[in-house]
């Protein structure tokens, strides 16, 4: 990506970021909501630190740019971008517990098992998934019922046992079955792809796009997303934790099947190369205003973090 388009790509996240800010802030407000008996303080102060601390908002960012594509209603987008947001961060915090990954940094700051406890953290990962199937079926998200229903259940098929959920059984089992590039890559689709892929199509389903349109999204989203959690297992190899937030060198030390780890780094970068090209030949049907999404998928190769 030229130096110009970095810049404008990066102030865009930022300026997407604070708006699913303010929609999760509101989402994790210590009032109940009608049918809610109480929100105990300690679980919400938990919630709140497992989300409100400085993410990327990458699956946000691509919610919304998604969903502009196609001219959507702004509005409805963050929502559904925040309850996406909402199922990453409970992601995060699962993965962290002691029983997964055991870290003890997240975002720079103390995973929230650290900072709370186990049976804490477990709690504030089940209410934020919850919490985000209530935001997308909720009549606040203004949009027709048809399509906070398809919502529900893509986001459910991407977050379930055929996705997230699964993938994460089947990265903890990888590290002793050693699968092959095709099971890596399976596995990859499903833990950190499914939700992207979904955060992609999700544009098209708020904005009512065609079918095909919400394929062709959901493709891109399926590419970048592999590129995305290959350059997270390149990152773990090559970065630091001042600079990612989050403890290094794990994967290697956990014996985890990565891509670079079975054939190397250069050819992770290489196939990282061909990914990207791959998603932005994707949009080519949507001209100039595809750019933002186009800067996305290089974000996602470049980053640093
Ligand atoms: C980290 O995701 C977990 C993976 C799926 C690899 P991000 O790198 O998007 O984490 P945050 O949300 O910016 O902290
Ligand atoms: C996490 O993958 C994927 C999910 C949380 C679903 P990793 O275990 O590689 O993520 P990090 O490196 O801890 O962020
Ligand atoms: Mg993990
Ligand atoms: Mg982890
Ligand atoms: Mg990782």
């Amino acid at each position: 990506m030229a130096k110009d388009g970095h810049k404008a790509f990066e102030q865009a996240l930022l300026k997407r970021a604070e708006t699913v800010a303010a929609v999760l802030r509101r989402l994790l407000d210590e009032r109940p909501l009608a049918g809610e008996i109480a929100r105990p303080q300690r679980l919400a102060a938990a919630m709140r630190h497992g989300v409100l601390n400085g993410g990327k908002r990458l699956r946000p960012f691509l919610v919304m740019e998604s969903a502009a594509l196609f001219e959507a209603d702004g509005e409805a987008a963050a929502r559904v971008a925040a309850a996406l947001e909402c199922v990453h961060c409970y992601s995060l915090i699962h993965d962290d517990l002691p029983a997964m990954d055991d870290d003890d940094l997240r975002r720079g700051q103390p995973t929230v098992h650290r900072a709370y406890d186990e049976a804490t953290a477990i709690l504030a990962g089940d209410a934020l998934l919850t919490l985000a199937f209530d935001a997308l079926a909720d009549e606040a998200t203004l949009l027709p019922a048809e399509r906070r229903a398809a919502l529900v259940v893509a986001l459910a098929r991407a977050a379930g046992i055929g996705g997230m959920a699964g993938g994460q059984m089947l990265d903890l089992q990888a590290a002793h079955e050693r699968p092959n590039e095709a099971g890596i890559i399976r596995l990859q689709a499903m833990k950190t792809g499914a939700l992207i892929r979904f955060a992609c199509e999700a544009g098209a389903i708020v904005a009512g796009a065609p079918a095909a349109d919400r394929e062709r999204l959901g493709e891109f989203g399926s590419a970048i997303g592999l590129a995305f959690q290959l350059a997270d297992d390149l990152l773990d190899l090559t970065s630091d934790v001042g600079t990612l937030g989050k403890a290094t060198g794990k994967d290697a030390a956990a014996g985890k099947a990565t891509l670079a780890a079975l054939h190397g780094q250069e050819w992770a970068r290489r196939q990282l190369d061909g990914l990207v090209a791959q998603a932005r030949a994707l949009l080519e049907p949507y001209g100039e205003r595809g750019a933002m999404l186009a800067n996305a998928a290089a974000f996602v190769a470049s980053r640093s973090n």
